[in-house]
């Protein structure tokens, strides 16, 4: 029987979801926090212990979620999901991907490097230059949203520069910022109420959206915004799809705003440790199941083909 450690660090509906969707394919899920794996190099021959699979290595890893701590605590957790793939579990999304997205200025990079429409953004850390910078954008007229570089739910952001015709400074950004200031262009709404779309993309597909309706401009579920079915419309399934092979990423919640300057359908944001409640509400099939299925069929058949085609070579 395959055995998968679900990494999170809480349990609730979502790692309920995926350990239904593994029972059904005949499958064990055990939670895990990362925070309890350790590196221990007299256990085992790998030198890893995780808690629940004794001396024994998952067949696969499910990232559900990490939670915040110091540099060095993250660090190791992400460090022991490089461990396990690198000791050939497969681990679904890859720390690498998860990196590239956590890190909002990375995933910006990435999708303009690579033509992938996405507002104007800017990630630095001298504060004189930020603030140049918001002054320079507030005088052409423009706002933007200053964001917590690996920031979720919608927590923490703000619009600077030319707001409501007035010019709002740039904050202090240790508190909040990690003295980093990640500036995206803000996204006028088109309509009131203002909308995104979550599209969420499996293996390269992008396969159920929805669109986030809320009065404030930040459209996050988690900050109150409705959960609406919305059709995926050939343009919007190919720029989510865009950003995820980007960031080469197994899933993805791929966030996108409609704009009326600049290209129509703009990317916002890419999740690699996306949450899918919201989105299930407005899905007529079961997404934990599309997960695992997408672990169990295609990831890990690709890591035993790849390992056979080593021991015939
Ligand atoms: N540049 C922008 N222009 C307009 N709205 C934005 C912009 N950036 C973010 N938002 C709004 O704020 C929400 C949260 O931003 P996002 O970058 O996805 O961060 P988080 O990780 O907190 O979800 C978006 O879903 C969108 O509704
Ligand atoms: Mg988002």
């Amino acid at each position: 029987m395959r055995r998968v450690a679900i990494m999170a660090d809480e349990t609730g509906w979502h790692t309920r979801q995926l350990q239904a969707a593994l029972r059904a394919r005949g499958a064990v899920g055990r939670t895990v926090d990362l925070a309890d794996c350790r590196i221990d190099t007299g256990a085992a021959w790998h030198g890893l212990v995780i808690p629940g699979f004794g001396r024994e290595l998952p067949d696969a890893v499910i990232v559900r979620g990490i939670a915040g701590g110091s540099f060095e605590q993250v660090t190791r957790r992400l460090g022991i999901l490089h461990a396990l793939r690198e000791l050939g579990v497969p681990v679904y999304n890859d720390a690498r991907a998860i990196e590239r997205s956590v890190d909002k200025s990375m995933t910006s990079q990435l999708l303009a490097a690579a033509g992938v429409p996405t507002p104007p953004t800017w990630a630095l850390e001298s504060p004189a230059q930020a603030q140049q910078l918001v002054m320079r954008e507030s005088a052409a007229g423009h706002a933007l949203v200053l964001k917590p570089l690996f920031g979720s739910q919608g927590k923490g952001l703000q619009l600077v520069g030319r707001v409501d015709g007035e010019h709002r400074p740039l904050p202090a950004l240790e508190r909040g910022y990690g003295s980093v200031a990640y500036l995206q262009r803000f996204v006028a709404p088109l309509a009131d109420p203002g909308f995104d779309w979550r599209v969420l993309v499996v293996a390269g597909r992008a396969l159920t959206a929805m669109r986030r309706v809320s009065r404030h401009w930040v459209h996050n579920v988690a900050q109150g915004a409705r959960c609406e079915p919305a059709p995926l419309e050939p343009a919007l399934a190919r720029i989510a799809e865009d950003a995820a092979r980007v960031l080469d990423i197994d899933y993805a919640g791929v966030d996108i705003l409609p704009a009326r300057e600049g290209p129509a359908l703009q990317v916002i944001e890419v999740n690699g440790v996306a949450a899918w409640h919201g989105l299930q509400k407005v899905t007529p099939f079961n997404i934990a199941r599309r997960l695992v299925d997408d672990l169990l069929d295609r990831k890990l058949g690709e890591l035993r083909r790849a390992r056979d085609g080593a021991r015939r070579a």
